[in-house]
């Protein structure tokens, strides 16, 4: 799948998204190894640190579903491009290697794409023991 398509699929899912308090709107699509998409919303919460971004919504519906190795995200927001909090990055880090795509743009579908290395340089990960994995 293209990134424009897997970006419209994000502003798809973006209608769906829970901000009644920023009014903030996010839709990310992840692209699974196995060519099936997740989508994923923001829910927001009356105790603000409570909400989900629309980004690890989405890895949360894939992983629940089974699927752990990922293509390419795709991210649509009410306001424009806008890349992941560094809280998603992280949580992102877990399942994809530095060089995993990650789109976003505008209203106009003029997309944008950063890798996770660019965005969360030297990022943090252990293996199943504690022993760090280090990509350099
Ligand atoms: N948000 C996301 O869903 N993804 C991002 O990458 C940035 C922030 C949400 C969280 C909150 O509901 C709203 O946007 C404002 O921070």
């Amino acid at each position: 799948m293209n990134d424009l398509k897997l970006y419209e699929m994000a502003k798809e899912a973006m209608v769906n998204a829970y901000a009644p308090f920023s009014k903030f709107s996010v839709g990310a699509a992840l692209l699974g190894e196995s060519g099936q998409v997740y989508t994923g919303v923001n829910v927001e919460n009356s105790s603000f640190g409570a909400t989900i971004c629309a980004e690890r919504s989405a890895f949360v519906q894939a992983v629940s579903k089974g699927e752990r190795r990922f293509q390419k995200i795709a991210i649509a927001t009410s306001d424009g491009e806008a890349w992941p909090c560094g809280i998603c990055r992280q949580f992102m880090r877990e399942f994809c290697d530095e060089d995993f795509p990650i789109i976003t743009g505008d209203p106009e579908n003029r997309i944008v794409t950063y890798t996770l290395g660019q965005l969360l340089p030297e990022g943090f990960r252990l293996e199943e023991g504690g022993t760090q994995i280090r990509d350099k």
